[in-house]
């Protein structure tokens, strides 16, 4: 059931959980993570990039796709289909092409721009049912071509753009896109922490939920975080999982080089990932 992200993340935050959102690719991506909410009856936020847009040719045959996939597939779960780190141009084309939610990434704009272009888009965002996610401070390294230095949020500039209405909100507290380097310093907390006490019931958004320790993403939801993003952790599991595929001669065996067969064993760890960060992250249950 396609939703807005707001109630879910409400009931989250409430209820000391937090929400996964996955980002999508292609359909295996999209059927697998719909498939594992249902099945574990979580609600979850389906995120996309500008790039995995563009690659999907558009976010009009993502909305087209994801609508008639949750319909196909009988998805009762709340389902939430999200642009993830959208620029100001890229908020409109997903409003028009029927998205649930949307992120601006005003993160690398001075804060006055960053407030200005926020609060324009939460009013055409909540004009039109949907949720909005805004960030403050940014999110180290990159996802697909957006690179952050993974500055810390200032706190009181959290509570301005929280002020501006959003529904949740990421704010830079060390985390990082991709895999963590050895020498990583872990989450700053004492940052979290801050933010939480400015930001009150606003839901935080934990970006960069590949390979964060689980007691470090415990303590994280205990500190006021109802949305964790995962994206490169499905992608190493369905490379690993095909890799084992194609090195075992299975793609050589009968019809193995059919592509619902070559595909399969990538989506079914994609599906194990998904149930995995479900569990850790409390949603089982909870639609
Ligand atoms: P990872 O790729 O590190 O899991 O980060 C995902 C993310 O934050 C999407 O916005």
């Amino acid at each position: 059931m396609l939703v807005s992200a707001t109630e879910m993340l409400k009931k989250a935050k409430e209820g000391h959980y937090a929400v996964g959102q996955f980002n999508i690719n292609n359909l295996e991506w999209t059927k697998a993570i719909l498939q594992t909410a249902q099945e574990l009856n979580s609600p979850v936020i389906l995120g996309v990039s500008e790039g995995a847009g563009k690659y999907m040719t558009g976010f009009g045959t993502v909305a087209a796709m994801v609508r008639a996939m949750d319909k196909e597939l009988g998805i009762t779960v709340p389902v939430a289909l999200h642009l993830d780190h959208g620029t100001y141009d890229g908020c409109y084309k997903c409003i028009k092409a029927g998205f649930t939610s949307i992120m601006f990434d005003g993160s690398h704009y001075a804060i006055e721009e960053n407030i200005e272009k926020t609060k324009e888009l939460v009013a055409v965002a909540h004009g039109l049912d949907m949720s909005i996610e805004a960030e403050v401070g940014s999110i180290g390294g990159e996802e697909d071509g957006v690179v952050g230095m993974g500055e810390c949020a200032d706190p009181q500039e959290c509570k301005m753009i929280a002020d501006l209405g959003v529904d949740m909100l990421a704010a830079g507290i060390g985390n990082i896109h991709g895999k963590y380097p050895e020498n990583w310093a872990g989450l700053s907390f004492e940052t979290l922490d801050a933010i939480q006490q400015k930001t009150g019931e606003m839901p935080l958004v934990l970006h960069g939920g590949t390979g964060i320790p689980e007691d470090m993403i415990k303590k994280a939801i205990s500190l006021g975080v109802a949305k964790i993003n995962v994206n490169t952790e499905c992608q190493l599991s369905f490379q690993e999982a095909t890799r084992k595929y194609i090195e075992a001669g299975k793609d050589l065996e009968g019809k193995g080089f059919d592509p619902r067969k070559l595909l399969a064993p990538g989506a079914a760890a994609i599906k194990e990932t998904v149930k995995v960060k479900m569990e850790l992250f409390g949603s089982v249950g909870k639609a």
